[in-house]
């Protein structure tokens, strides 16, 4: 069992600055998530705008990583490798994005479609969303952190996709990865309590299909659905505050 780090006051100021950097640049690309653009000219421009603003994009070089974003597209689950992919309409894409503003960590992902999508794709997303947002209320101050994974599993199940669990949320702030892991299928009452100045992150992906997946064999990080179904993602930075909880990527 590893250690949770409560955040200072000072130290969530810090990581609140970095999370709004973080979702703006994810409101930035909007207008370059569109048919004829390639995924790396996207995490270009994510870079451009993290740079521009005092931020480093702390995937770069990370373990190895070596884009400024993670860039996944339909059946590609997370941790998309920026590529000369040429999007195209009915594509859905998942851009993930962490700062490093003065030190403070912020970690946000959301699904944007290319043109026209199938219904299905748009049904996935919208599931996807739900199974976030199904968390976010889970969060208060003596609520395990196990339930958010009960709600998101329960909900996603039963609307019929499969939940990924060989990747999870995490505690996030003064580094990328911190305790506790934030588990997207968990048992009730399972893990942590949550406590007022813990920062973590709730990022379920969902799949059409199985909940499989797969790591890209030549670029080492790009991971894709084992039966080559479409999946989504969204992620926020959530601060467990006295009462509640403040969602620390969200822009409004
Ligand atoms: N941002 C991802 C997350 O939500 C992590 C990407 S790590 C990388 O945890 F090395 F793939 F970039
Ligand atoms: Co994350
Ligand atoms: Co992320």
């Amino acid at each position: 069992m590893g250690m949770i780090i409560i955040k200072t006051p000072e130290q969530i100021e810090g990581i609140r600055k970095s999370s709004k950097l973080a979702a703006k640049t994810l409101q930035y690309l909007e207008q370059f998530v569109v048919a004829g653009n390639t995924t790396a000219f996207i995490n270009q421009k994510a870079e451009e705008f993290m740079r521009s603003h005092g931020a480093i994009p702390a995937t770069l070089n990370y373990k190895g990583y070596p884009a400024a974003s993670c860039i996944s597209v339909n059946d590609e689950v997370c941790h998309g490798v920026p590529n000369q992919y040429v999007l195209k309409d009915g594509d859905i894409v998942n851009v993930d994005v962490t700062t490093i503003l003065n030190g403070y960590y912020g970690d946000t992902c959301k699904m944007y479609s290319v043109g026209q999508v199938s219904p299905e794709a748009q049904r996935l997303m919208d599931v996807t969303l739900e199974c976030l947002n199904l968390g976010i209320a889970e969060c208060k101050p003596g609520n395990f952190v196990g339930n958010i994974g009960w709600v998101i599993g329960n909900y996603a199940r039963k609307m019929g996709y499969g939940v990924v669990y060989q990747f999870c949320g995490h505690g996030v702030g003064v580094k990328f990865h911190e305790d506790p892991e934030v588990a997207h299928d968990a048992d009730r009452n399972s893990g942590p309590k949550m406590k007022p100045g813990m920062t973590f992150t709730i990022e379920p992906m969902i799949n059409e299909g199985k909940a499989r997946v797969k790591v890209d064999k030549s670029d080492k990080w790009t991971v894709r659905t084992i039966d080559g179904k479409l999946s989504a993602q969204y992620e926020h930075t959530i601060l467990i505050t006295e009462s509640g909880c403040e969602i620390l990527t969200s822009l409004d």
